[in-house]
């Protein structure tokens, strides 16, 4: 029976693009089911938009010169066509900017409001008296609560998750001025969770015990047992959309009251659009609605957005929000500031027409129970030994010996054997299979599934050999393609929710008519004897290693730039008179021997021609540089430094050495035209 359902998936923050972090978390599994459901016939809104407002987006404008409104023009542009050419098929993507989600999140807001939902409140909010304005949200830094993480944002602690007041931070800085913010009064509305709290006990945590994902279900507990407090929904900030109600005046919306209700402004834009009506997906108890989202947005997703959505009192509540963990990357966390990513606009464009090698490798590898990590090594060896070897090496073989053998047009089968029809049944069993996995949000392991039915193709060809057969029994050949292509047309038909582009070149190679996933289900034959198929084309290339190694040189070049960045300069010290300096007796010396000091990790002892003698200096380089790879070095030589005992070693003199910028030592060389020179001083 055909249901209908409203799919979201969390709208982005337009202040950068979209990354391998988002679409692993968020977008690929949301785009995943929104496909499948759609291959099932059902009624589906696939919705997304750009989430413009919020203090990040001032923050970037600001450090930029530029308006916020420059900011999310810019990406909101680039997020958009990043998504659509990589194929994620949603029905509308709007942005909160528009006219129709000011006024629907406005409308919202007084329908509260009006109706008593709300406490007004004058508090005590931080304010930075240099910046002349309060410090909302991101524009508080300080260390968390509850989990000591010292880069706390004041709504939000990335490290823990939890959700808090900027005025709970310890040591709280203001991150325009650097300065310890004073506090100024200031009225606001405020949302009392605490109001909610028995309808959430009951919703959550007896209602949805079953079907929630363990890790949700657990973050949602863990508040609700701490206790749910008012959250303030208003702010003072000039970015967002004004507060529509008296004495809202210089105050807008918090980002997080107003960024979810984008889903249903940006349902309202589509149906305008599709002449269809909005309440349906909104406000029928028949529909099933959908969360996809990260880690980071469950307590606004699970908490705050259905207390709102329950006192407004005419809207449905999620059935599910299936988060995600986050994605590593190479063993490191994926940073934006840190250029610690894999973006999409940039892959892209190095992986033309590959958009289906990184949803698989991105499904694959979800970080659906925890975090997982993507590595470039992980992506060659699942698209050279999955996509490529299993697949795509299935498809090649079955229509190459097709066009091979009956010039493209499907045979006839013969009488099947137990292992045909053996074959036959498992194939048709595939759509039950993952629509298990798909239901229960484990892409994963349906990616797994579709790869297992490839592996099925493969092993009926390799046993069966029909290009050994076709030389003694070509009428058992027939029935053997036959069955190839059964196979290769289910494929084609349950491949497309998660390869959409392949499943679309499949079907093109096959000359397939549209097939829906019961129509694998109930069986054959989904391509007929007689049809003629086209031309074989490779569905999956190999990826060489070279532009592996090209990937990894990029990341190697973010990390670098990120050390200097990060380096510390050392302040200069106190002056030095030439007195003091002229003391100092520096010439050039050459390493004649030298070796570890046993059990020491940082020493080597030295003996050093200095053109007055061959002395001993231990030097703290042994980190850095081999016994080897010094000896025979010119180096500068303080020689009339007070000799100093180093583990019972005298050393009479020093090596001079000095830091670069990204740490690594160097020595102090002579230069090249003192090369030859023994004993000189420098002067
Ligand atoms: N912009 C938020 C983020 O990237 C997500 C907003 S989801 C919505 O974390 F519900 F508010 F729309
Ligand atoms: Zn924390």
């Amino acid at each position: 029976m055909s249901k209908r359902f409203t799919i979201t998936a969390a709208l982005p923050y337009t202040n950068g693009p979209i990354h391998i972090g988002h679409l692993a978390g968020v977008y690929v599994p949301a785009d995943i089911y929104a496909r499948y459901l759609r291959l099932q016939g059902h009624d589906v809104a696939f919705i997304c938009g750009s989430d413009e407002h919020g203090v990040p987006i001032t923050i970037k404008a600001k450090k930029e010169g530029v308006t916020p409104q420059d900011i999310v023009d810019h990406f909101h542009t680039n997020i958009k066509s990043s998504f659509k050419d990589f194929g994620i098929s949603f029905d509308n993507y709007s942005r909160t900017s528009a006219k129709i989600h000011h006024e629907t999140a406005s409308e919202f807001f007084k329908t509260l409001h009006d109706n008593g939902d709300f406490i007004e409140e004058t508090t005590a909010q931080f304010y930075d008296a240099e910046a002349q304005q309060f410090l909302a949200d991101r524009f508080v830094v300080g260390t968390c609560p509850k989990c000591g993480n010292e880069e706390s944002y004041g709504d939000q602690c990335e490290a823990c998750g939890t959700s808090h007041n900027a005025t709970d931070l310890i040591t709280p800085k203001s991150a325009i001025t650097g300065a310890t913010p004073a506090l100024k009064e200031t009225k606001h509305w405020f949302l009392p969770l605490d109001k909610h709290e028995a309808f959430l006990k009951a919703w959550i945590l007896e209602g949805h015990k079953a079907d929630w994902k363990p890790n949700v279900y657990g973050q949602c507990k863990s508040w609700i047992d701490d206790g749910l407090r008012a959250r303030a929904v208003t702010r003072d900030l000039d970015w967002g959309i004004p507060v529509p109600v008296e004495g809202g005046d210089g105050k807008v919306l918090y980002v997080w009251f107003d960024a979810p209700i984008g889903y249903i402004s940006s349902t309202k834009e589509w149906a305008q659009r599709e002449g269809k009506d909005w309440k349906s997906y909104w406000k029928d108890e028949d529909t099933t609605l959908v969360h996809f989202i990260g880690k980071d947005n469950i307590v606004f997703h699970c908490i705050m957005f259905p207390a709102m959505l329950k006192a407004e009192g005419s809207y449905i509540l999620p059935k599910n929000v299936p988060a995600n963990e986050f994605l590593n990357l190479e063993g490191q966390k994926l940073s934006t500031s840190k250029n610690w990513a894999v973006w999409l606009p940039e892959y892209l464009k190095d992986f033309p027409e590959k958009q289906d090698v990184l949803r698989y490798v991105l499904t694959a590898t979800a970080p659906e129970t925890k975090d997982n990590d993507f590595t470039w090594k992980d992506f060659q060896a699942r698209n050279n030994n999955e996509l490529v070897a299993i697949f795509g090496n299935f498809i090649n073989r079955v229509l190459v010996l097709t066009n091979k053998y009956y010039e493209g047009v499907v045979p006839s089968p013969n009488a099947l054997s137990a292992v045909d029809t053996e074959t036959l049944e498992k194939v048709n069993a595939f759509p039950g299979i993952l629509s298990t996995s798909i239901e229960r949000y484990r892409f994963r392991e349906a990616s797994q599934e579709l790869m297992n039915l490839a592996r099925l193709g493969n092993k009926y060809l390799a046993d069966e050999e029909p290009w050994k057969v076709i030389k003694t029994d070509p009428a058992r050949v027939q029935t053997i393609m036959y069955v190839a292509l059964q196979i290769s047309a289910a494929l084609a038909v349950v491949s497309e929710p998660f390869l959409p582009w392949s499943s679309q070149k499949l079907k093109t190679m096959l000359q397939l008519q549209p097939l829906s996933w019961t129509a694998v289900e109930r069986g054959n034959p989904l391509i007929n004897p007689n049809h003629k198929i086209g031309k074989a084309e490779l569905l999956f290339a190999k990826i060489e290693d070279t532009e592996i190694e090209h990937q990894l040189e990029k990341l190697a070049q973010s990390k670098l730039a990120n050390t200097i960045a990060n380096a510390v300069v050392e302040p200069q010290k106190e002056t030095a008179s030439f007195e003091d300096f002229s003391k100092l007796d520096l010439r050039v010396g050459t390493i004649i021997t030298a070796e570890k000091m046993p059990k020491a990790k940082k020493l080597l002892v030295l003996q050093v021609d200095t053109g007055i003698d061959v002395r001993t200096i231990v030097s703290g380089i042994a980190e850095s540089f081999t016994a080897e790879e010094v000896i025979g070095k010119r180096v500068t030589v303080l020689v009339n430094l007070a000799p100093r005992a180093l583990r019972g070693v005298e050393s009479q003199g020093m090596i001079l050495m000095t830091e670069t910028p990204d740490g690594k030592l160097v020595f102090v060389n002579p230069d090249a035209a003192h090369e030859t020179t023994n004993g000189l001083k420098i002067s």
